[in-house]
């Protein structure tokens, strides 16, 4: 069970692209965690849709599949699959021509004020096309909710053209751009920290920040993925979209409350002021090669030529008074170490040590890394006395602030991004979405890094799978006098 769980009203949801991967890994086991949890009513209702031909009682098989994969045993029981399954039902529309539209009329408005959401799961060439016949048929009559979810455009231009042509069937209100990022559950932690204790933010600024790190590491490589990765790379699959949240989240001004806009606008002036990442030695990418037994990733979405990214490290800062001349570095990438997604803020050393130095010259730093996965949790790098007799010796030394253990004592799960944010659009709450103006402006920061990257048509240097990323991106650290965290 999750904690205090406040049900939703009953709610009418279309998902497009039911039969694709991202509606059966996420969507269909969150919605089933939600209804198993006593949030999702049972009289919702959920309608797949998808080009391929499926009778319901097929489709219901495909969510049961999709159920015992991803669902984990505790969860799973008989009754509430028998419940959930009798809620889902199956239509087959294409997307290219009027075939199966009329079959989505009951979705229309009927005025009784009833939630309806519609969940593009479809690549984003099918966006314009699914929106179309929806406005067609009438379905963007009343106050729908539509979500769409990365990649939104390549580049500035696009999103600026999708951004236009999703503003002129739908209000901005009605438009939820999912970050799955934002739906993890450190990543609110996070925000707790900040606004919801007085004991770090005092704290929070040039005065006392040294630098702040942020890395998402993944230990796998495309993983079949390559028709999709290959041309787009870390820096539009990952830093333009998941790192430059968490950058928001780290460096915006408190909002005045945590309405969506409030919380939105203080995200797009975090973007806004992005200082232009000018010198190549501060924009690292890599690729990573074969070994290990796995093929390199050249090998692997079968293009010898590929100049795709799969690592990209960064270093920029955020150029207001709060944050003058702190460097914020970045990393992401793919067939490293371990699985590691963390934020990390080094506090500045005291001014003035009246210690010996410590044994490993590391005291002194405070850090508060948040760990958004494996062990979500919190952990407060101090200064202690080593302790035993034989004088003042300084150590280093963690508080644990490990939420697993919480949520063990109280058996609770950890619920999935997708859990939250689809309740949140059902609810009509933006918050935890990007507003368009968001993606923009992260396009408008990360369109000059690619554009010089392009223009030097030079092949990303490689890096050793399981490593921690290209020498270079040990260097961008090394330059300043830091190192990078441990990926592991
Ligand atoms: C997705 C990217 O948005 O995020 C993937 O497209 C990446 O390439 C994934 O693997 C990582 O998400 P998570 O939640 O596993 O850290």
């Amino acid at each position: 069970m999750v904690a205090r769980v406040v049900p939703v009203e009953p709610f009418d949801l279309v998902v497009f692209g039911a039969t694709g991967d991202l509606a059966r890994r996420k969507l269909i086991p969150a919605l089933y965690h939600r209804l198993h949890d006593g949030q999702m009513p049972p009289d919702a209702r959920i309608r797949g849709a998808a080009s391929s031909e499926h009778s319901t009682e097929n489709y219901r098989n495909i969510v049961l599949e999709a159920l015992n994969e991803f669902v984990g045993p505790d969860a799973l029981d008989k009754d509430c699959v028998d419940r959930f399954l009798t809620m889902i039902d199956y239509h087959r529309v294409d997307a290219m021509s009027e075939s199966g539209w009329a079959s989505l009329l009951p979705y229309k408005d009927d005025g009784s004020g009833r939630p309806r959401v519609f969940y593009l799961s479809v690549a984003p060439r099918f966006f314009e096309p699914v929106v179309t016949r929806m406005s067609e048929v009438g379905l963007t009559e009343g106050e729908p909710r539509i979500v769409v979810e990365k990649p939104l455009g390549r580049d500035l231009a696009s999103a600026h053209k999708l951004n236009q042509f999703l503003g002129s069937k739908f209000e901005e209100r009605q438009i939820y751009r999912i970050d799955h990022y934002l739906g993890k559950e450190t990543v609110q932690n996070l925000m707790a920290l900040r606004f919801a204790n007085n004991l770090f933010e005092p704290l929070w600024n040039a005065g006392h920040v040294d630098h702040v790190q942020i890395t998402v590491a993944e230990s796998v490589g495309v993983e079949g993925r390559g028709a999709y990765y290959d041309g787009i790379g870390a820096m539009r699959d990952m830093v333009q979209n998941h790192m430059l949240q968490l950058l928001c989240l780290i460096a915006m001004e408190p909002p005045a409350n945590f309405e969506p806009n409030a919380v939105r606008d203080e995200k797009l002036k975090v973007l806004r002021a992005l200082a232009p990442i000018t010198d190549a030695d501060d924009m690292v990418r890599g690729q990573y090669a074969a070994g290990k037994g796995n093929p390199s990733y050249q090998e692997e979405v079968d293009n010898p030529t590929s100049h795709t990214e799969t690592f990209v490290a960064l270093k920029t800062h955020v150029s207001n008074w709060r944050w003058a001349d702190v460097p914020f570095y970045l990393r992401t990438g793919k067939r490293l170490r371990a699985r590691v997604s963390e934020i990390s803020v080094t506090f500045k050393a005291v001014p003035h040590s009246i210690f010996p130095t410590a044994k490993n010259g590391k005291a002194g730093h405070n850090v508060l890394a948040i760990r958004l996965q494996p062990d979500e949790g919190i952990r407060l790098t101090m200064t202690i006395k080593d302790p035993g007799p034989g004088g003042m010796r300084l150590a280093p030394a963690e508080l644990d602030m490990t939420f697993a253990d919480r949520l063990q004592a109280a058996k609770l799960r950890m619920p999935d991004a997708y859990e939250r944010l689809v309740m949140d659009v059902v609810r009509g709450d933006q918050t935890l979405f990007m507003r368009g103006d968001e993606v923009e402006a992260a396009w408008a920061w990360v369109d000059p890094i690619i554009a010089a990257w392009e223009e030097r048509a030079e092949y990303p240097p490689t890096y050793d799978p399981g490593s921690a990323g290209p020498e270079d991106a040990l260097m961008l650290m090394h330059r300043d006098g830091r190192r990078w965290r441990e990926i592991g």
